[in-house]
């Protein structure tokens, strides 16, 4: 006899590296038993300003870089700041304005302009990683937040050769 199907896996989808919410909801704890950490990431770390920063320092340490640099648009540096701030704001629960302005995410079809290989991805990581440190987040707040960048990143690869 079979039991009731249980649901296994992820959602269908885009496993959420794209989409507008997080995936998989997390309930986040004030210390061993605590109380449930309320609000979304995009509250907990400190709104908007808090993902400025983010990616402000982002781009810093990607202007320097010699692989990836070369593929962005340096004559239009604040506005891609503004879209990768305002996407990652909405994917975490703050402000839908990405949307608003720029539609579905669709982020795979949107970097495939560009040639992301193994080594491009590391060298966006390593950016965003010392990004990431420099906010000096709550540990666990830094874990969720880094682990989906890091996720995202290998879906993004689109060149192997
Ligand atoms: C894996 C390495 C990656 C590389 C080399 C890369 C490269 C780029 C480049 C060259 C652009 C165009 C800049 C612009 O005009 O806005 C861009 C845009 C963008 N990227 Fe990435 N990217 C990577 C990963 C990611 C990841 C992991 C995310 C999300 C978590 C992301 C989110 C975005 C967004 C939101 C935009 C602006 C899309 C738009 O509205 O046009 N990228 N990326």
């Amino acid at each position: 006899m079979t039991g009731p199907s249980l649901p296994i896996g992820p959602p269908a989808g885009d496993a959420g590296v794209g989409g507008a919410v997080p995936a998989q909801p997390v309930t986040l704890r004030v210390g061993l038993g605590g109380a449930a950490a309320s609000g979304s990431l995009f509250d907990r770390i400190g709104g908007a300003p808090t993902f400025d920063r983010l990616v402000r320092r982002f781009y810093e340490g990607v202007q320097q870089d010699e692989v990836i640099w070369p593929m962005y648009p340096a004559e239009d540096l604040e506005g891609a700041i503004w879209r990768l701030s305002q996407f990652l704001q909405q994917y975490w629960g703050g402000p839908s304005t990405y949307s608003e302005h720029r539609g579905h995410p669709r982020l795979r079809m949107r970097h495939n302009p560009f040639r992301i290989t193994p080594e491009a991805r590391e060298h966006w990581l390593q950016h965003m990683h010392d990004a990431v440190e420099s906010l000096d987040l709550a540990p666990l707040d830094e874990a969720e937040l880094w682990g989906y960048l890091d996720r995202a990143a290998h879906a993004m690869t689109n060149s192997f050769d």
